[in-house]
């Protein structure tokens, strides 16, 4: 037996999330709860006081496993394995510090609201993204664990609701994307917004490169809601894109649309601002949130965040496809 959750919701600030303070320290026995408990707090769960995980990493990992059947080895098909965990490849490490550097973003200009807030909504607040979004199927859950996380104030992790976003649309809108399908393109492929803008040409993609559709409307396996599901410059594809079936580019109709939407679902009370402690792992549902980064000064301080992905309840939409990623895979669909 485990014992119960103590749990409050929703996270402060929010209109969603919750969070779980667990009564013993985690070790063989993990709490069961926990999926319940994400499925009923719209897909965000802060539990803070894990920091035992900086002694075993694979309390991550196992913490991982109660979310789904599969947690992600890093180790396969990453361009730069230093960013696996040394021990742990199970563990994606997101940091500035050495062997797999990456800076912040960037500072969104100007760096605040006029009523001084952190912006949050788009496009003054720009990478709000799904993880792994231009993977089919794509994977269902992140946990993230501040091993050392920046001074507050900076670092943060912002998300936003794609069940509060979906709901609060215009009827009008909601039929509009009801079918529609976004062109999902990997950061760094050369379709991005701005390659398009610079008139570029994307490189030649080889079948396990190439970007992948996914519905705007993404009906959780879980819940049964609906969500928007949907990233913006980076995580999709403008050059066939963004959405299919409608004027693709950075200047067609399909950019408007993504950018009408966008604005939308990033609206402050859709969104919750994460300032991150030491020992805090957050889960999020990929299915029904987006998440987006947010700078520091990276020359004055180091960070080091944990990040796990697991996969393998996408929904009835995605039954029987091979994996897009493989290149095996994808080579034989
Ligand atoms: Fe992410």
């Amino acid at each position: 037996m485990t014992a119960p959750l103590e749990i409050s919701r929703p996270l402060p600030g929010a209109n969603f999330g919750a969070t779980v303070r667990l009564a013993n320290k985690l070790g063989r026995e993990m709490p069961e709860g926990l999926p319940q408990a994400l499925a009923d707090a719209g897909g965000l769960l802060l539990i803070p006081g894990l920091g035992e995980i900086s002694d075993d990493p694979r309390l991550l990992v196992t913490m991982s496993y109660l979310f789904g059947p599969e947690v992600e080895d890093y180790r396969t098909l990453l361009t730069r394995v230093t960013m696996a965990h040394e021990t742990v490849p199970e563990i994606f490490m997101v940091t500035n510090m050495v062997p797999g550097a990456r800076p912040p973003p960037r500072r969104p200009d100007p760096p605040l609201t006029v009523d001084g807030k952190l912006p949050v909504q788009y496009p003054h607040r720009q990478g709000w993204h799904t993880d792994q979004s231009y993977r089919r199927p794509p994977p269902d859950i992140s946990l993230f664990y501040a091993a050392t996380p920046v001074a507050r104030g900076s670092g943060q992790t912002i998300f936003a609701s794609g069940y509060l976003a979906y709901d609060a649309l215009p009827a009008n809108l909601k039929a509009k994307i009801d079918t529609l399908e976004g062109l999902h393109a990997q950061p760094g492929s050369g379709r991005s917004r701005g390659d398009a803008e610079a008139g570029k040409t994307p490189p030649a993609a080889l079948a396990h490169q190439r970007s992948q559709k996914q519905p705007v409307v993404r009906t959780h396996p879980v819940t049964g809601r609906k969500a928007l599901y949907l990233c913006e410059s980076g995580q999709m594809d403008w050059f066939d894109g963004p959405f299919v079936g409608v004027e693709s580019g950075p200047y067609g109709e399909g950019a408007r649309l993504l950018d009408q939407l966008m604005t939308h679902f990033t609206r402050p009370e859709f969104t919750y601002v994460h300032e991150w402690t030491q020992g805090d792992v957050l889960v999020w549902d990929n299915r029904c949130l987006i998440h987006a980064a947010t700078w520091y000064d990276a020359d004055k301080q180091q960070r080091m965040m944990w990040r796990t992905t697991v996969r393998g309840n996408p929904g009835a939409l995605y039954a029987g496809e091979k994996r897009s990623w493989i290149p095996a895979e994808a080579a034989a669909e």
